[in-house]
């Protein structure tokens, strides 16, 4: 196991003072997790995103409390030093104050999560509020928010326009006011994120697809390794086929087993001779 110290709030935040970017991984079990502990990834999210990479919905809606604390306890054990981010499921917070911060507390208390994250601007701050001031520290989310995809249009770039760019930058500022230790900017352009993080004063921005001037960065796990056969987001860099090994390693199996080469002596046991004769005796 590593010897890292574990990363804290402060930590994170003297990271950014030293300008050393934050990476971040989304991840969803304990062997995952196990090898990001293991690479000094230094925060975790376990999104509800596993809604589409692990489980096979179309989309994250369907993902349920029970799922995210189920997967949010196997990546903790995996990864004991990182700071884990639980991600609030469709409607877990939506509906009240009340049901974001029990929710939010289920994260902490029954998956020993670091922190929470749900999605939305100014119209999510109350709950954001709410969240910590119960002590629990939040992330904010504000661009391609996926949970209201149908309402956004589907899985497109935000803030391409300068209206709505300069509704993201006033939604970011609102959850900063709320208290957000930090923001996720998905999908929005480059300059808009610039923007965006030179004028956080009292968080840090974190990017996925939104260029390289937010003091940190997210990839989805499953497409930096060819791990999710739907789609490639354009944003994904991959950094290696592990689903071509695992699929032709699937496909020699088959075909091992088929043509009689596995298994051999080494995959299996064996009973000493004594024993299998008295077995026989026995049957007899
Ligand atoms: O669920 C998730 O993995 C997310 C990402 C899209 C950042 O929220």
């Amino acid at each position: 196991m590593t010897e890292r110290k574990k990363i804290t709030l402060p930590s994170l935040f003297q990271k950014v003072a030293q300008g050393d970017p934050i990476t971040m991984l989304t991840c969803y079990d304990f062997p995952t997790a196990f090898f990001q502990e293991q690479a000094g990834i230094d925060m975790i999210l376990v999104g509800d995103s596993l809604g589409m990479t692990v489980l096979g919905y179309d989309t994250t809606l369907p993902v349920t409390m029970a799922d995210m604390i189920r997967h949010s306890q196997a990546v903790r054990r995996g990864s004991p030093t990182s700071w884990l981010v639980g991600d609030m499921p469709y409607m877990s917070y939506q509906p009240s104050v009340e049901s974001a911060i029990r929710n939010a507390g289920r994260f902490m208390a029954e998956a020993f999560c670091d922190a929470i994250k749900l999605e939305g601007g100014a119209e999510m701050a109350d709950r954001m509020a709410g969240i910590v001031a119960a002590g629990i520290p939040a992330m904010g989310h504000l661009g391609l928010t996926p949970q209201s995809a149908s309402a956004l249009g589907g899985f497109k770039v935000q803030g391409r326009g300068a209206a709505q760019a300069k509704k993201i930058m006033d939604d970011a500022k609102a959850l900063e006011g709320a208290g957000a230790f930090a923001i996720l900017l998905e999908m929005v352009p480059d300059r808009v994120c610039k923007l965006i993080t030179e004028r956080a004063e009292n968080c840090f921005i974190i990017s996925l697809g939104a260029g390289p001037d937010a003091h940190g960065q997210l990839l989805i796990f499953h497409d930096m390794f060819g791990l999710f056969p739907k789609f490639k987001p354009k944003m994904a860099k991959v950094y290696g086929d592990a689903g071509k090994v695992i699929l032709e390693g699937l496909k020699n199996y088959a075909s091992e087993v088929h043509n009689g080469s596995f298994p051999q002596p080494e995959n299996w046991f064996k009973i000493k001779d004594q024993e299998y004769d008295e077995l026989l005796d026995l049957l007899d």
